[in-house]
């Protein structure tokens, strides 16, 4: 049987309408669709090497081999791979991020769309965009945002094959930058995968997802037409309604601390002021400041001098997920 090796790299993303609550836990089929940036600068990049040189799966994250739940995360996505290749073959799975764990950045969407992009190419099996992408939320409903490049919508679906994103623009499409804010490098109260469990808890989640499509349009237009306003508008009300589900969940999900506030509130007086800024929030506390590379070094000078704010980390808008090296012994 022949070594099947392929390195791919992915960049994470930001939602600016977010994805909270699934319609299918386990195909993380979502109850309502997402707008996301992908983020320059930071990346995964991962090689799979199956081989049947190794008992078993194995994962190296960031130059530390890993054990139980995050390795079994990570082989029963691969299972899903092999299956369409018809292979049964173990895997050697490195993978590095160029950021930093627990700076409000979710590693599983980049790390996942890496992993997808390399297995596939590894096993010599070609998905078109769509279907990647399909594989890819598998893995973590966000990753499926980082396949396209650039602006991408995550569409609801019916099924699997349905669930996917695509492109609204590439990233050349505007200058758009995230300053992401970081109050708190200490690891989340519940992850994300747990979090969409408890969203139906919540009696404000029915109205949040009815409200959805709206959103989506006001969002898809605003970046169409490069309409900061509107954006910003529909960014910051996104991301409150999906807090205001956290707030009001079983158990509450209050991620905010106080620094959190002190910067949104910031933001808007910036806004008013005449600057373009808009803030988004994930489950978490840190604080993803959206602006244009015009304004990103006053932007990181203010944000300094708000209390509580320990660095800010600069991003521009990303490219799509792809291989960067190939490699098929025959
Ligand atoms: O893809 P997950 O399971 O990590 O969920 C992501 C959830 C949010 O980051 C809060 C919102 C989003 O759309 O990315």
């Amino acid at each position: 049987m022949p070594t099947r090796k392929a390195t791919a790299r992915a960049h994470p993303n930001i939602a600016l309408i977010k994805y909270w609550g699934n319609r299918d836990d386990n195909l993380r089929i979502p109850v309502n669709g997402s707008i996301s940036i992908n983020l320059a600068g930071l990346e995964t990049i991962t090689t799979v090497n199956f081989s049947k040189a190794i008992a078993e799966d194995r994962l190296m994250l960031n130059g530390e081999q890993q054990a139980g739940e995050t390795t079994g995360r990570v082989s029963r996505h691969l299972d899903h791979i092999r299956h369409l290749a018809g292979i049964n073959l173990p895997a050697d799975v490195q993978s590095r991020n160029n950021f930093p764990t627990g700076t409000g950045i979710a590693s599983s969407a980049s790390a996942f769309a890496a992993l997808t992009a390399a297995a596939c190419s590894a096993l010599d099996l070609h998905p078109a965009e769509a279907d990647l992408s399909a594989l890819a939320r598998l893995g973590s409903g966000s990753a499926c945002r980082s396949v396209p490049g650039g602006f991408t919508e995550w569409h609801v679906g019916v099924d699997h094959q349905t669930s996917h994103a695509t492109g609204i623009a590439p990233a050349e499409h505007w200058n758009l930058v995230d300053l992401v804010t970081i109050v708190s490098r200490e690891h989340k109260i519940i992850g994300s995968t747990e979090g969409h469990r408890l969203a139906d808890t919540s009696p404000l989640q029915a109205a949040r997802i009815a409200d959805t499509p709206r959103r989506l349009d006001i969002c898809r237009a605003a970046i169409l037409e490069r309409d900061f306003e509107a954006l910003a508008d529909i960014i910051e009300q996104d991301a409150l309604m999906m807090h205001a589900v956290l707030l009001t969940s079983r158990p509450t999900l209050i991620y905010w601390l106080p620094a959190t506030l002190s910067i949104i509130q910031a933001v808007q007086t910036w806004r008013s002021d005449g600057i373009p800024a808009a803030f988004t929030i994930d489950a978490g506390p840190n604080v993803h400041v959206i602006s244009t590379t015009e304004y990103r070094n006053k932007l990181n000078t203010l944000l300094g001098e708000i209390k509580g704010v320990q660095s800010v980390l600069t991003t521009g808008i990303g490219g799509p997920a792809h291989v960067i090296s190939e490699h098929l012994d025959n």
